[in-house]
């Protein structure tokens, strides 16, 4: 069954469906413990572009509630802004939540602050919802027929608050029975793919494969891909995406054997304050992630490691960037 969700919010309580123990196992996290969910963001228990920026619109508002305010206000808007700030650097949809948090922080007064957090938080939560089923409606027109997909990284309901961002894509279009196939790249090193969009392809019984990373550029040489699309946890004004380690491969691949190469990704994906994907703030992760699987090594921890978890694919490679506003060509203008 489709039932699960990436965060819920219940009772002054959120709930965060534990990312690292899936699909193995469903876990849930309930907690109203801000610092907690900066700690969910943090170790990738939650992720996902809109998700994360969910998740921290949420540990904002708990974090702001009356009983919590001691002390100066000002100090401690500013203190819980920079810490959720601090979680993770690449995806934007995180500064763009708790800007929007942040706002109402200081322009509410004391009595109905708390109320207006929450207010806030959801809005983000439901706001989201709807992008997503416009991503995946807007993603219709790139399906002509029946297509075999390749995707890289999760982007479903569990990176998002709704249907998911490329995931919603591949959805709707299955709905409409235009999806023969789908190709998950299983996404070294943490297998978002393998684990994560493998679970929810499941969940809603469309036809798939995971392979290694590696795999794919045979699979688009041999003509057993019809279309690629991926999401996006940044996009320059000038249409510079920056998506999970690997993706760039795929778009470089996808044009040397004339593929289309598709990014889907919510308005508040889009930063237009960066210029070009050059300024996009790409977050490296820890050695063990590399030379461990849970808390087995497999190689020496002494090696140096270079982990990068997001890449920049230029404009010219990418056909299409589908938003919940349009889709977009090259040269990109939004
Ligand atoms: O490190 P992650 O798992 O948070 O990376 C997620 C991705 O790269 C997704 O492709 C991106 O956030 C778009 S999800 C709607």
């Amino acid at each position: 069954m489709q039932h699960y969700y990436a965060i819920e919010f219940h009772e002054d309580r959120v709930i965060i469906l534990d990312q690292t123990k899936l699909p193995l196992d469903e876990l849930y996290i309930v907690t109203d413990d801000y610092e907690r969910i900066a700690e969910a963001i943090e170790k990738l228990e939650v992720r996902g572009a809109p998700a994360i920026g969910i998740a921290a619109a949420y540990a904002f508002a708990l974090a702001m509630r009356k009983s919590k305010l001691n002390g100066d206000l000002r100090q401690r808007i500013d203190a819980v802004y920079e810490r959720l700030k601090a979680t993770r650097p690449t995806a934007v949809n995180l500064f763009w939540a708790l800007d929007r948090m942040k706002y109402v922080a200081e322009n509410s007064n004391l009595e109905e602050m708390s109320d207006n957090l929450i207010i806030e938080a959801v809005k983000i939560h439901s706001e989201d919802i709807e992008m997503c089923k416009r991503i995946g409606e807007n993603g219709l027109e790139i399906f002509s027929e029946k297509k075999r997909v390749l995707t890289h990284c999760n982007t479903g309901k569990l990176a998002t608050g709704g249907d998911g961002t490329a995931f919603s894509v591949i959805k709707k279009a299955f709905e409409n029975g235009m999806v023969k196939h789908v190709f998950a790249d299983e996404t070294r090193p943490l297998l978002q793919g393998s684990r994560l969009t493998a679970y929810e392809l499941e969940k809603l019984g469309i036809p798939f494969s995971i392979n290694v990373d590696s795999t794919a550029s045979v699979l688009i040489r041999d003509g057993m891909v019809d279309l690629v699309i991926t999401g996006a946890d940044r996009i320059a004004k000038n249409g510079d995406s920056a998506n999970k380690i690997g993706t760039y491969n795929l778009a470089v691949n996808c044009k040397f054997h004339n593929i289309p190469f598709y990014i889907a990704a919510p308005s508040s994906t889009i930063d237009l304050k960066c210029d070009t994907g050059n300024q996009i703030n790409i977050e490296y992760r820890e050695a063990n992630e590399l030379t461990s699987i849970g808390n087995k090594s497999f190689t020496k921890d002494t090696y140096n490691v270079f982990a990068p978890a997001f890449d920049v694919t230029p404009a010219e490679l990418i056909t299409g960037i589908i938003t919940d506003k349009e889709l977009y060509q090259y040269p990109y203008k939004f």
